[in-house]
């Protein structure tokens, strides 16, 4: 069938995005070419074709007011990072934590692919702005993409639509070119979820060097939704290295003390580790009572970089929230709870019979029926899950009730501690702040954390992700590393660095901490800290809160609990360590010295302290 080329809005004057989308229109051959404008209109229209289409269930709208379902093909419910490409010129910039190819031997592989990809769909051009359009921080990018899942998507988490073509003008901006890999030829009918549904034939490609991303045959999250990980941490990371400042796996959060005082803290959990629940902790009673505050600024994604008063600021550069479902409920997080209530999109929850969604960890009762994530009829006797463990909901930031009234500011938000931390069942103490930065690199780079569902693999293995940027580093991983070290000699006072764990068990399997809002305990004596306020000790790692420096009004906590949540264990940090040369080791050729030599002092200090570290040692 002919490519039909929809005009052109009237204010696209940049020549290389015109010749990119004819090029691209051309060899995808789509039925048509739609650019997005970003209206309510655009979205409102394109969601009652989904519906029409089986894509979208409309959700009750008493219950769920303009809110969407979508199922996923089960092939297609997660990041695939064995699917997953840095194809920079040299192999060596890569990497040994990348899959790489040549770029010349990869876009022959995916030329093919693309062409006539689209045939049968609607090739949508999507302009689109990381961070406040026209902002000292943020990047354009324009994603084109045959999935208007995609687009909807899209329009909730990244600034979106004309607007950013006015900004654009004849500007950079990076090239995304996205298709689900099902055309539609000789009038095949669709399916409600159109991809790939060969796990070998997707693939989510970085061309580094000329900036543009190719992602063929997934629609879901971060494998379809080119402006998150795939622009925003693998190509920013590219462009931050050579630039001089830091695109991250952050949440963003600020903590107001009740004499006022702000204070903004940056922390990287690995995926499905806690980022969004942190991002819009409520604080316990006692502490809201005294007038402490915490308000969210990103809960995914940080941009930071120094500004001219020699500061760090950081912006996020998304513009909602793509969060986990499951286990979100009105005691873990009624933050989110309310950020969802309408205008958000669901994907791969449960469906309940009054047409609102459910999943595992909900608050009340499950229902007594429900339709499950694949579309089966479910019941609580049933062996499988309702909702998908990595089953999302899409929600625009300014529904969050804790936003923070900075979020859209251009400029950003001050950064004064970052904080670290993994999933991990056994030895990693509740919080320690490093001695100094490079300390706090080498504990960042060295974090360990149990897989989870959130990208394909074995759920509940320990693996080294380094500052949780293992699979979204677009570069060579010992580089990544000597950058922070860089970032942090040209600071004159550099952020803080903490290290958390609240995920620690006893024998019988339950967490030792309560976490969630209790998390305010810890956050408090880290922007104490931070401030050069708040006590501690010295421990072989670094330093600690005693049981007296943790506020600790209304919660019974005893100091025995805390001291097992404390506690280090000499054989099992020595074992720790030693797996940390096995990362270092696959790094040897780039590992920036300094972290060889911080591992020597962390062993030595071990050797000098009991076999049994506990807060009772001082
Ligand atoms: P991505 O969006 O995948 O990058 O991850 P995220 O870090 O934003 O994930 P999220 O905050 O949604 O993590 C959800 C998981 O972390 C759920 O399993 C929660 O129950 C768990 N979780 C979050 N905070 C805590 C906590 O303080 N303690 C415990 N035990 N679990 C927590
Ligand atoms: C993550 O996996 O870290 C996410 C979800 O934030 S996705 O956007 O799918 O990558
Ligand atoms: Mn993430």
């Amino acid at each position: 069938m002919a490519t039909v080329l929809s005009n052109h809005p009237d204010n696209v004057t940049n020549e290389g995005l015109l010749a990119w989308v004819d090029e691209m229109a051309a060899h995808c051959k789509p039925d048509q070419v739609h650019w997005c404008d970003g209206s309510q209109e655009e979205y409102d229209r394109l969601c009652d074709v989904m519906v029409e289409g089986g894509t979208f269930i409309r959700l009750n709208p008493e219950k769920r007011p303009n809110s969407f379902l979508a199922r996923s093909h089960p092939s297609d419910v997660a990041r695939v990072e064995d699917r997953t490409y840095i194809c920079s010129l040299s192999k060596g910039d890569a990497g040994p934590t990348n899959n790489w190819m040549a770029p010349r031997e990869m876009r022959e592989i995916l030329t093919p692919k693309f062409d006539g990809c689209m045939e049968g769909r609607t090739m949508y051009v999507i302009p689109f702005s990381m961070g406040p359009v026209g902002g000292p921080i943020s990047h354009i990018g324009i994603q084109i993409t045959d999935s208007p899942y995609v687009v909807v998507n899209m329009r909730i988490m990244t600034r979106m639509g004309s607007k950013v073509l006015d900004a654009l003008g004849n500007g950079e901006f990076i090239k995304c070119l996205h298709s689900v890999g099902m055309p539609l030829a000789d009038g095949q009918e669709d399916v409600a979820w159109p991809c790939s549904p060969d796990p070998k034939n997707k693939y989510i490609v970085h061309f580094p060097e000329d900036r543009e991303i190719w992602s063929y045959g997934s629609g879901y999250g971060g494998n379809a939704l080119l402006g998150k990980k795939c622009f925003a941490l693998r190509i920013a990371s590219n462009l931050a290295r050579e630039q001089g400042w830091l695109a991250e796996h952050m949440l963003i959060t600020g903590v107001k003390n009740p004499e006022g005082e702000k204070t903004y803290v940056a922390a990287a959990f690995p995926s499905a580790c806690g980022k969004t629940n942190f991002a819009m902790l409520i604080p316990p009673k006692q502490f809201v009572d005294d007038g402490w505050e915490v308000t969210c600024v990103g809960d995914d994604i940080a941009w930071i970089k120094q500004a001219e008063d020699g500061k760090i600021y950081a912006i996020n550069p998304e513009a909602g929230f793509f969060g986990v479902a499951p286990g979100t409920n009105y005691k873990t997080n009624p933050n989110a709870m309310e950020s969802i209530k309408e205008n958000t999109i669901f994907t791969n929850v449960a469906l309940t019979d009054d047409g609102d969604v459910w999943w595992e960890g909900m608050d009340g009762d499950p229902p007594k029926h429900a339709i499950d994530w694949q579309g089966n009829d479910w019941t609580p006797d049933s062996e499988d899950k309702a909702a998908h463990p990595n089953s999302r909901f899409t929600a625009p930031m300014d529904q969050c009730p804790c936003a923070d009234p900075e979020y859209d500011n251009p400029q950003g938000v001050p950064i004064s501690a970052f904080i670290f931390g993994g999933r991990r069942s056994t030895t990693v103490p509740l919080v320690y702040q490093a001695f100094n930065w490079a300390f706090g690199v080498y504990t960042a780079a060295t974090m360990g954390s149990e897989m989870t569902a959130a990208a394909f693999g074995q759920v509940g293995k320990v693996r080294r992700d380094p500052l949780a940027m293992l699979p979204f580093i677009g570069y060579h991983m010992g580089d990544y590393l000597g950058h922070w070290l860089d970032f942090g000699r040209k600071l004159s006072n550099p952020p803080r660095i903490f290290n958390v764990n609240w995920f620690r068990r006893d024998e019988e399997g339950n967490f030792l901490w309560p976490g969630f809002g209790e998390n305010m305990r810890i956050l408090k004596w880290i922007v104490g800290r931070s401030k050069g306020k708040a006590a501690s000790v010295e421990s072989p790692l670094g330093w600690m809160p005693q049981y007296k420096d943790i506020d600790w009004r209304g919660l019974e906590f005893s100091e025995e609990q805390f001291d097992q949540l404390m506690s280090m264990e000499r054989d099992e940090w020595l074992q720790e360590i030693a797996s940390h040369d096995e990362l270092f080791f696959k790094l040897y050729d780039r590992l920036p010295k300094e972290l060889t030599f911080i591992r020597e002092l962390l062993v030595s200090g071990l050797w000098r302290s009991p076999e049994h570290w506990d807060m009772k040692h001082e």
